[in-house]
C-alpha cells in the first residue's frame, strides 16, 4: 500500500488546485512514489545479472565509472522505461503547477498587495540585479521559468509554482511547511551544539522561505535575513512569511556576493542550493558563508549527497537527474568531499560535521551516521538521505 499524501499546508498565499488539478498531482506523486518502492530498486539487480555480465563479456572487465555504468544502463530497455516515465512525471508536475497557478493568479497577487501595506518582516528587491550567468541560461530541474523569471513588479508565480511544485516533486517529503529541512538543520545545532542560541540569521538560497520561516519558531529572538536572487521567488516568500506570521527580511542578493560586513552573523545556512550552482560560484558562496559569519558562529548546510563512496550503480542513481533532469551541476557537486569543500570556503577541516537525517517511518527526522543506514524503502534506489554538512568559524 502506498502511503496518501496530505495536500501541503493552506495558507492565504498557496495555490489551491480544482478538483482535476488535485487529481492530478495526487496521480503524479503515486506513481513517483511507485516508482520508488517498487522499479527503482529493480534497477541494481537489473545490472548485477544482466548489464554487468553483458559489459564484462564485451569489454573483458568490469565498467570503471558512473558514465559507462550510465551508458550501459541506458541500453536496457528496462532502465530506458523507467527513465522515460520519470522524465515525463517530471513536465506533467509542472505543466499541472502552471495551470493551477494561473488560475490562483488574481487571488495571490491582490494578497501580495495587501501585504505590501502593512508588511511583517521586509522584502528588498534590488532593479540593478545581474542575475547569475549558470541560473539564466537554464530551468533547473525542468521547472519553466527556472528561479529567474520574474515578468513586471506584482510577479509572484514562479514562487507559487515552486511551493506547491517542490512539496509534490519531494514526494511530500520536505514536510506540509516545506519546513524538513530546516528542522533537521534545527536538530542538527542542537545535537552538536547545544549551548548554540543564534540571534542574527542569513539563509542562502532561500528560494520561498522553506528554509527560513522555521527559525522564527525556533529562535524567536533572532533576527532572520534570507537572500536569493529572482524577484518573483522573493515576493512570494514574503507574502508567504506574512501569511504564517513569520518576520523573515527577505533580500534579492547573490550568495557570490553577499551584501552584510564581515562576521555579521552567528548562523548561516543554505538548503539544496550547492547542486544547483556552478562549480566555481559554490566556491564562491561558501568563502561568502564563511566571511559573514562571526568567530564561533555556526555555518550548516544541507544538499544532496556526495557520491564518492557509493557503488558505481548507485551512483549511477544518484547522477540520474543530472543526465535526465536538467541539473547540470548536480553530478560535479556529488563528486564534491564535504570537508574538502568546506575547507575551500575557509573553515578548518577538524572542525567539519557531516551527517545524514531524515524521516523516520513515523514521519520524525532522526539523524544517521551513514547515508542508508536503516534507510525507507523508498529512498533504496534513489539518492539516499539528505547529507546535512557544516562548521563553527
Ligand atoms: C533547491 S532551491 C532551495 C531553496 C530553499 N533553500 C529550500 O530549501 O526550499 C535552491 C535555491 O538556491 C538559489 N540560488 C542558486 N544560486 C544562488 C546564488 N548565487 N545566490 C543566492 N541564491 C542562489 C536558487 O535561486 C534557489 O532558490
Amino acid at each position: 500500500m502506498l502511503p496518501v499524501i496530505d495536500q501541503p499546508f493552506e495558507h492565504d498565499m498557496m495555490p489551491l488546485p480544482d478538483h482535476d488539478g488535485h487529481a492530478r498531482e495526487d496521480f503524479i506523486v503515486n506513481l513517483k512514489l511507485y516508482l520508488s518502492d517498487f522499479v527503482y530498486p529493480f534497477d541494481e539487480l537489473v545490472y548485477e545479472k544482466r548489464v554487468k555480465p553483458e559489459f564484462i563479456k564485451k569489454h573483458k572487465r568490469e565498467p570503471k565509472d558512473c558514465d559507462e555504468v550510465h551508458k550501459a544502463m541506458m541500453a536496457d530497455n528496462f532502465t530506458q522505461f523507467w527513465s522515460c516515465i520519470a522524465r515525463n512525471m517530471q513536465e506533467m508536475l509542472w505543466d499541472n503547477q502552471i495551470e493551477i497557478t494561473e488560475k490562483n493568479k488574481d487571488r495571490m497577487e491582490a494578497y501580495y498587495n495587501k501585504v505590501k501595506k502593512n508588511p511583517i518582516g521586509s522584502l528588498t528587491l534590488d532593479s540593478n540585479f545581474e542575475m547569475p550567468k549558470y541560473i539564466d541560461s537554464i530551468d533547473i530541474h525542468a521547472m519553466p521559468g527556472g528561479y529567474q523569471t520574474s515578468l513586471g513588479q506584482n510577479d509572484i508565480m514562479s514562487g507559487a509554482v515552486y511551493d506547491r511544485g517542490a512539496y509534490y516533486y519531494t514526494k511530500g517529503y520536505a514536510g506540509r511547511w516545506g519546513e524538513g529541512g530546516a528542522t533537521a538543520i534545527i536538530n542538527t545545532i542542537k545535537h552538536y551544539y547545544p549551548d548554540f542560541k543564534p540571534t542574527k540569521i542569513l539563509d542562502v538560497g532561500c528560494a520561498i522561505g522553506w528554509t527560513s520561516t522555521p527559525f522564527a519558531d525556533a529562535y524567536p529572538d533572532s533576527e532572520i535575513f534570507a537572500i536569493d536572487v529572482g524577484a518573483a521567488i522573493l515576493r512570494y516568500g514574503h507574502a508567504r512569511a506574512n501569511s504564517l506570521g513569520k518576520n523573515i527580511n527577505f533580500l534579492q542578493q547573490s550568495g557570490e556576493n553577499i551584501k552584510f560586513p564581515d562576521s555579521h552573523f552567528d548562523l548561516v545556512i543554505s538548503g539544496g542550493v550547492f547542486h544547483e550552482t556552478s562549480r566555481s560560484a559554490s566556491e564562491k558562496v561558501i568563502k561568502e558563508m564563511y566571511r559573514v559569519l562571526k568567530p564561533g558562529g555556526v555555518c550548516i548546510s544541507y544538499d544532496i549527497p556526495y557520491g564518492g563512496d557509493y557503488s558505481l550503480h548507485a551512483q549511477f542513481m544518484l547522477n540520474w537527474d543530472s543526465y535526465y533532469n536538467a541539473e547540470p551541476f548536480w553530478r560535479q557537486w556529488t563528486s564534491m568531499e564535504r570537508s574538502e569543500f568546506m575547507e575551500l570556503g575557509g573553515f578548518k577541516k577538524s572542525n567539519v560535521i557531516d551527517v545524514w537525517a531524515d524521516r523516520d517511518h513515523e514521519g520524525n527526522f532522526k539523524l544517521f551516521e551513514k547515508p542508508f543506514d536503516n534507510i525507507h524503502t523508498s529512498a533504496k534506489g534513489g539518492i539516499g538521505r539528505v547529507q546535512f554538512f557544516g562548521a563553527v568559524k
